[in-house]
Parts: structure tokens; sequence; C-alpha cells
């Protein structure tokens, strides 16, 4: 959760920092719904259930069928997202009853009951609730594992509270909930549901520390201060990290990196973090490399953006955020891989020494590239940073980047694109965010779109046009990784969201750092945990 970046002291720039606040407890209790004694206590309902069971029909049975009442009157359908809140008067230990809905059973999963585990935790908060037991959802009929159903209940949970509170704003006077216990009738389940509340403990943290990075405004987090949350990791077993500065890179010949930050006073960064688990040694090659694209700002350089909206180019580091969250997770989760994360960091702008439309770059894989437009700046970076990732050795690589605004048109903000040169490895990636509930649909690699990218002055362009935008960039890029199985993840319509969505407040979603935590899961052959 960046913990380890206020912990390092590392100074924040122009607005005052505050740390994310988590419940102060998160633990699993034995009680029934109808004994515990709590502010609140959250029960669910699928969509079209008339007279509930389990702990839902418990509750309503001791309030004297006032769930049923609610349903009978339309007021509570079980639609996922809706809740009702419901005042015991004392015939509960608990003051208020939150039935959260779970939408329809057809179709539920994890990211279902995430959703509504964070639905219920916000209305529990907007309610004054501070100490809030909550069942875990999907465990009964929902058909999910023990500790599956612990996991998408507390994940759901804290992510659905995580409010951005750096800047000094106000918290709309809301107390915060300073307790969330996970409850079970009996003990016989215990091991599973806390080992499932652990596992969504790592996971939220990571996932927070990818919205943490992308909310802060770009004056504040510049591609040093990038570099930096993504060193602060090495405060994590097995973890070192690299970070080549302005005058490596140029030393190395990292062309496209250095082309980019030519236009701002802001330097460049390279972060390579390497994490080494259990089984692996320092001679292993990397079992995947991890690719972001941090662009802290991107203002479109001398090819200027329009200024509507332009503002939320600080989230245009969001895959680089996703890779730093999502080998924090790695890390703590001790899985035995080598996996290395590379963050390639730099402020795109319109400067005096700004690259422009016309010139011709030499890349680090030594390849040259025509720029026709300096706004096409994110697949500079990761060419080179997949080109570096590779001659570290890495196995398999998969990049994040908001990388196209064509991928907003194509498939809008609930689903993010894959395109890849490996059907086996795309296959896999697919399946982790299915698993992760993070929606994703693979776009074709139309080879002959190819010829698009064809320069008169150098190897390639960096633009290919309007036409399948997403594509050519993603063509682009395959130039640079060679025969080594690779996925890109074109998260520009998914990395942040300018309305509550699903399990995500208003700003960065960290859309990808479960995606790449359950494919690291799935390398290391644990299969998640009984899944
Ligand atoms: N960061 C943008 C893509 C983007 C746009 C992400 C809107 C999220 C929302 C990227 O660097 C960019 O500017 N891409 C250009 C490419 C074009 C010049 C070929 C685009 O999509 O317009
Ligand atoms: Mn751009
Ligand atoms: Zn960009």
């Amino acid at each position: 959760m960046l913990q380890w970046w206020w912990d390092a002291g590392i100074e924040g720039q122009g607005v005052r920092d505050v740390a994310p606040r988590l419940p102060a407890e998160i633990a699993f209790r034995v009680a029934s719904v109808t004994e515990v004694d709590a502010d609140a206590v959250v029960v669910n309902l699928f969509e079209g259930v008339r007279v509930p069971g389990g702990a839902t029909g418990a509750v309503d049975a001791a309030l004297g069928g006032v769930i049923r009442d609610a349903i009978a009157c339309g007021e509570l359908k079980g639609k996922l997202g809706e809740t009702l809140v419901i005042h015991t008067l004392g015939r509960m230990p608990a003051r208020r009853v939150i039935v959260t809905g779970l939408g329809p059973q057809e179709g539920f999963g994890r990211r279902a009951a995430r959703e509504a585990s964070a639905a219920a935790l916000r209305a529990a908060r907007r309610h004054g609730c501070r100490r809030v037991a909550t069942i875990a959802h999907g465990a009964g009929i929902g058909g999910l594992a023990p500790e599956e159903a612990a996991l998408a209940t507390v994940e759901g949970a804290l992510l659905g509270l995580y409010r951005y509170r750096a800047g000094g704003r106000e918290d709309a006077g809301e107390r915060d909930v300073e307790a969330l216990w996970l409850i079970d009738r009996t003990d016989q389940q215990r091991a599973r549901l806390e080992a499932g509340l652990e596992r969504a403990r790592v996971i939220a943290e990571a996932v927070i520390t990818a919205r943490e990075l992308g909310n802060r405004p770009a004056n504040d987090l510049t591609p040093p201060r990038l570099a930096e949350a993504a060193a602060a990791l090495e405060r994590l077993e097995g973890v070192q990290v690299e970070v080549l500065d302005e005058v490596i890179l140029r030393e190395r010949g990292f062309g496209g990196v250095l082309a980019v930050a030519a236009g701002s006073a802001q330097p460049p960064r390279l972060a390579v973090i390497t994490y080494t688990g259990p089984g692996r040694g320092p001679g292993d090659p990397a079992d995947v490399a991890l690719v972001g694209k941090g662009v802290t700002f991107d203002s479109g350089g001398i090819s200027l953006k329009p200024r509507e909206g332009m503002e939320d180019m600080k989230f245009d580091m969001m895959g680089a955020g996703a890779v730093i969250g999502a080998m924090e997770a790695i890390a703590r989760l001790r899985l035995p891989l080598k996996v290395l994360g590379v963050v390639a960091a730099v402020e795109n702008m319109p400067g005096g020494r700004a690259f422009k439309p016309g010139d011709v770059i030499t890349m680090y894989s030594g390849k040259t590239v025509e720029i026709n437009n300096s706004d096409a700046e994110g697949r500079l970076i990761l060419a080179d940073a997949l080109a570096y990732a590779r001659e570290l050795g890495a196995r398999r690589l998969v990049d994040l980047a908001t990388l196209t605004g064509a991928m907003v048109i194509a498939l809008g903000h609930e689903v993010a694109g894959m395109m890849a040169n490996d059907d086996a490895w795309a296959g896999q990636v697919a399946a982790a965010a299915e698993k992760a509930g993070e929606a994703l649909w693979r776009l074709p690699l139309v080879p002959s779109y190819r010829d698009l990218l064809r320069s008169e002055y150098a190897d390639l362009k960096n633009t290919g046009g309007r036409p399948a935008g997403s594509i050519t960039a993603a063509l682009f890029l395959q130039e640079f990784v060679g025969d080594t199985p690779w996925a890109h993840l074109d998260i520009a319509g998914v990395a942040w969201t300018d309305k509550v969505r699903g399990d995500s407040a208003k700003g960065a979603t960290g859309y990808g750092v479960r995606t790449l935590v359950e494919l690291a899961q799935a390398l290391a052959g644990a299969g998640g945990e009984g899944r």
C-alpha cells in the first residue's frame, strides 16, 4: 500500500502527503449474523430471490420478515451494486443490517462478489458505521470456494473504502470504517477463510499502491519520483531495484526514452525491479518481465494535445503503477519465481529541446524510427523497455500501457484490449484476467497492417494513422520483442474512472495489478489455493 513510501520518508512535492487509511482491524471472527455485536452486519441477496435463505434468511427471521417485505414491495431486487440499510431497533445486537445485491446467479464470480462487498462497505461508511461485520459473499449458492469468497469480499471491502487523501482534501465529513470482521457461524472453515482474507489484504494494498501513484498530480509524481517508488520496493525480501538515470540511459543508447524526455525539464528514469523468489537464483532467467508505460504527464509534446481533458494525462503512468503494485504483491506472497518489473518513466512535454515530427531516432535495439507524431510517445519508451527486458533474459513478456485513445473508442471503460504474438501465452494472460475478475478482450495483430508503419527514412514510423490505431501501436511494439512470447495490454480505457465504478472510487483504478498477480501465481504453479 506504499506504506514503504511513507516509511522511506520520500518527501512530497506540491501536495501534502497523506497516507490512505485501511481499517485498523481486519480479522476473521466466529459469530452468527444475528448475534454479532457490530455497527452493521452485511448479508446478501441474489437477483430474483424472493425468500432468502442462509444468513440473509436468518436476519430476515430475526427482524420479522422485513427483508422479504422489502423484496415483495420492489424496494430490494438484489441487483449488483444495490444496497438496503435496515435499522434493527434492538432486535439484534448489530444496529444495522446492510443487504447487498449480488446480481444474477448466472455469471456470478469473484468480480461480482467484490463489487457487492465494495457497495456494502461504502453504504456502511455513509451511515457512519465504524465496526462492520460481513459474511463471505458467494460461498454458499454462489459456488465460490471459501478462500475465494473471503478474498473477493475483503478485497472488495478494502478497495471500495479506499479514497485518495493526499493533497489535504476534506473527507466529506465521513468517518472511516475502523474494524472489518469477516464472520462465519462456525470455526470449520476458519483456515480457508483466513487464507483468503490475508491474500485479500496483500492484493488490495497492491492495488492501492497503483491507485495512489496514479492519483498524485504530475508536479508531484515526476519520473524520478516514480522511479523512487519502484526503488522503495527494495525493502521487501527478495527484491532488488536498479534505477538507470539520464546519464546512463544516454551512454547505453536508450534512444526512445531519451527522445520522449527531451522536451521536458524532468529527467527520465528506467527502473528495473528484480524479484528472486524461493527456488530461483541470480543466474536464473526471469520467468516473466512485467513492463509498464510510465508517462507521468503526456501533453503530446510538439504534437500538442487539445486542452480539453489534458489533466487526465497525469494517469498516463498507470501501466507502470500496475507493474509496481503487482511486484509488491508478488514479493509479499513470496511466489517461487523470478520476475522482472521494468518501469520506463518520462514526461512528454513540448520544450525547446523536444523531439519533433520528422526526426529520426535510434532505439535501444538499434532500429531507427521516423517520428511522425510526438504524441505517440508510449510505444517509444516501451520499445526500449521491452528490448531491455529481453536482453536481461526474460522468458516471457507482458506490457501494460495507456497506449491509445483508439482503445477507449473500441472497448470503452470496462474492458481492456490485449494483443499478443503467441496464442498459448495470450491464453494464459486471458485466463489470469478472467480469474482476477478484470475484463480483457483480445484483438488481432493483423500482419498486413505492418505496412502502415513503413517509412521512407527509417526502419519504421511511430504511427500508422487513425484506422486500427490500437493494433498499429501494438505492431510497432512487436518489432522490439523478437520471438519472445509477449502480450500487450492497452489499458487506456480502464486505468482511471471519472465516477465510482465497481470497486473503484473516482480516479486511478489499479486495473491490471490483479491480473498480473494471478498470472504470476499461475506460472508459479500454485494454482491459486484450492480454486
Ligand atoms: N496516452 C495517450 C493515449 C490515451 C489517450 C490514453 C486518451 C488514455 C486516454 C497516448 O500517448 C497517445 O497520445 N496516443 C495517441 C496515438 C496517436 C498519435 C497515433 C492517440 O491515441 O491519439
Ligand atoms: Mn501521447
Ligand atoms: Zn501517452
